[in-house]
């Protein structure tokens, strides 16, 4: 029987991460749990910063971003011997399972546990909804509005002056922030990882554009894609478009989690202490087509993501 269960968050941190924690200590206790945080992600497991804690940590961290537990990235983490110094803590304080919030980088140190004996249960928070066992992360939709929000302002100043703007949207290597914010604010050009047209091609829409004196042009990208500052440059000289470069960063990550956001973790933490309480684990988390599912950690790191193909025939016949 699971008795005492901890907690992490890991990787970028993600609006909604605190939500995730406040549902899973709360639902814990209602179970009759012990209930534990772990600080600083797997580092902290590793150095055994582990404490109990009581329903009073949950107080007025709803609608706090980032995360309160902290995050860290711990590469060194793929290495056996330090999955093993976790391992031992865990079995110091006698914790039978662990819910670790986060992206697939987290997923990956979680089913490295499992491999070692330990029960695990993974929540997808990442801003960049690059995780395959969920329609939606915790944290995507906070950032998409965010940079919604970005893009708005940006727009005006991109009117007055009749200028093309570059924005960079994060992602990591998922393309789901620049897809989706393109469409709901109508760019003119979007640039991802499964939507990409020729430079050509986009140069002659932005010549075609500015000799229609249309007033600003939104072309979002994807990070880790291309040099924007390059693209910038060819396309004042190939269209004589004014253009600006505005990488968003990381303040698509900050701010108070959408009502969405801190529903779908409220959602999938309590599913997720409802699932140790039965006695099972080992699994991911995931809300897909409406419902709350648990898919296999294993299977869950090793499926591919939707490329949104619907999406991308919107974006076709939009732009
Ligand atoms: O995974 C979230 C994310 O914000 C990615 O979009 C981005 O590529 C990365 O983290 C940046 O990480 P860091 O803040 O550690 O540089």
């Amino acid at each position: 029987m699971v008795r005492k269960i901890a907690i992490l968050t890991s990787g970028g941190d993600a609006p909604g991460m605190n939500a995730a924690l406040r549902v899973c200590i709360r639902a814990g206790l209602f179970y009759g749990k012990e209930m534990y945080v772990i600080y600083d992600g797997f580092k902290g497991l590793v150095d055994g910063d582990i404490h109990q804690v009581n329903k009073d940590f949950t107080a007025d961290i709803i609608n706090r971003g980032g995360t309160i537990l902290r995050s860290y990235r711990l590469p060194e983490f793929c290495n056996e011997e330090v999955q093993l110094k976790a391992v031992q803590q865990l079995k110091d304080y006698e914790i039978d399972a662990v819910i670790g919030i986060g992206g697939d980088g987290t997923y990956r140190g979680l089913a490295a546990l499992k491999k070692h004996g330990v029960n695990v249960i993974g929540l997808p928070a990442t801003i960049d909804n690059d995780v395959a066992s969920t329609d939606y992360t915790i944290g995507f939709i906070t950032a998409l509005n965010t940079i919604c929000d970005c893009i708005d302002k940006i727009k005006d100043t991109s009117s007055s002056h009749q200028r093309c703007s570059i924005i960079e949207v994060m992602g990591r290597h998922c393309g789901d922030l620049a897809m989706f914010s393109s469409i709901a604010e109508a760019a003119e050009m979007t640039i991802t990882y499964d939507y990409r047209v020729p430079d050509e091609v986009l140069f002659r829409k932005l010549r075609k554009l500015k000799a229609q004196k249309k007033s600003h042009a939104i072309i979002v990208v994807s990070e880790n894609l291309l040099d924007v500052h390059d693209l910038s440059k060819r396309i004042n000289e190939e269209t004589g478009f004014e253009t600006r470069v505005e990488i968003l960063g990381r303040l698509q990550r900050g701010g108070s989690p959408s009502a969405f956001d801190r529903i779908l973790a409220s959602r999938l933490g309590s599913y997720a202490i409802e699932t140790l309480n039965k006695g099972e684990g080992g699994v991911a988390i995931g809300y897909i087509k409406g419902e709350t599912v648990a898919i296999p950690l294993e299977e869950a790191t090793t499926m591919k993501r939707d490329t949104h193909k619907t999406l991308i025939n919107l974006i076709d016949m939009l732009q």
